[in-house]
């Protein structure tokens, strides 16, 4: 059963959009943040779920869930409902939202925030998966015509450009601010886990820290129907899972030469005015 319609892509202060998250937007800006909030920040399909999914480990039991701020699905409660009524302290909030759209009160109240960046090849492979199996994005097209939109910015949630240097040039002035890489998630699970125990203060035992670290390998995380999404009525399981290759360098079997050549320039571009660096391949 398909409980949702393709949307379409519009202007939303600047930023490509969709109306799922936009319904709701006078309450995503007047969310009240706290200050013992933990915000989860990314660009779509950057490792939301697992760095989500390692600090529910940190913090709770596995059935406590991350909230999806600006979400306004109606077949499930909007993403300002789920967290104003969540029940636990220090709450978890995910968003996909560029650094400028964030509700005001996130800053007001000093709040953490752990963003997660992956590089724009593997990103943009991720995200043409994504969208090809979740009915709640716009049509992706083929691999070229999603590629191309890519580069252009046409995306939910705008360019993955101006996110990840966006975020990146918020983190040189708010000191709780922690950017986390996917690449180096994959490369070393154990020390990222580690960099987000010191990050927030927690004095977890290496007993604990290990068993977190072995629990979120993406074969348990893609067995494990909490974190698998299988049970979200909004994907389309026949043409791609949600855990679907979890690797550094899957880009390599997508991109074609000269895709990659166009996609090297504008990158160089696009990114010129910005420090970050990402690596393609570990
Ligand atoms: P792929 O499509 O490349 O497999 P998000 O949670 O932001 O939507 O990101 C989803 C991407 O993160 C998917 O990438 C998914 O497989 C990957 N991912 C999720 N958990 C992972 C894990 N434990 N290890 C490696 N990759 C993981």
């Amino acid at each position: 059963m398909k409980l949702l319609s393709r949307p379409e892509l519009f202007d939303f202060e600047g930023v490509s959009m969709v109306h799922y998250f936009t319904d709701n937007w006078e309450k995503v800006k007047n969310f009240q943040a706290r200050p013992d909030d933990i915000l989860i920040a990314t660009y779509p399909k950057a490792g939301t779920t697992w760095v989500s999914y390692i600090l529910d480990l940190l913090y709770f039991a596995i059935y406590m869930r991350v909230p999806f701020l600006e979400s306004c699905f109606q077949v499930i409660q909007s993403g300002t409902e789920l967290a104003d009524n969540l029940p636990t302290s220090p709450r978890l909030i995910k968003t996909h939202l560029p650094v400028q759209l964030v509700p005001k009160s996130f800053w007001e109240q000093n709040s953490r925030i752990v963003y997660v960046a992956r590089n724009a090849k593997d990103n943009a492979v991720s995200y043409f998966h994504f969208d090809r199996m979740n009915m709640g994005e716009p049509e992706p097209g083929d691999w070229n015509t999603f590629l191309q939109k890519f580069m252009e910015g046409k995306n939910v949630f705008g360019p993955w450009f101006d996110h990840v240097s966006g975020w990146w040039e918020k983190k040189q002035t708010y000191s709780n601010l922690l950017y986390l890489f996917y690449e180096d998630l994959v490369e070393d699970t154990g020390r990222e886990v580690e960099r987000l125990c010191s990050f927030l203060g927690l004095s977890t035992s290496v007993e604990e820290r290990e068993k977190i670290t072995k629990g979120v390998q993406f074969d348990a995380m893609k067995q494990n129907k909490m974190t698998n999404y299988s049970t979200l009525p909004v994907m389309d399981f026949k043409i791609s899972p949600f855990m679907r290759k979890g690797k550094v360098g899957d880009w390599k079997g997508h991109f074609t030469v000269a895709q990659n050549e166009q996609f090297d320039e504008v990158y160089k571009q696009k990114m010129k005015n910005t420090t970050v660096k990402f690596r393609t391949e570990i």
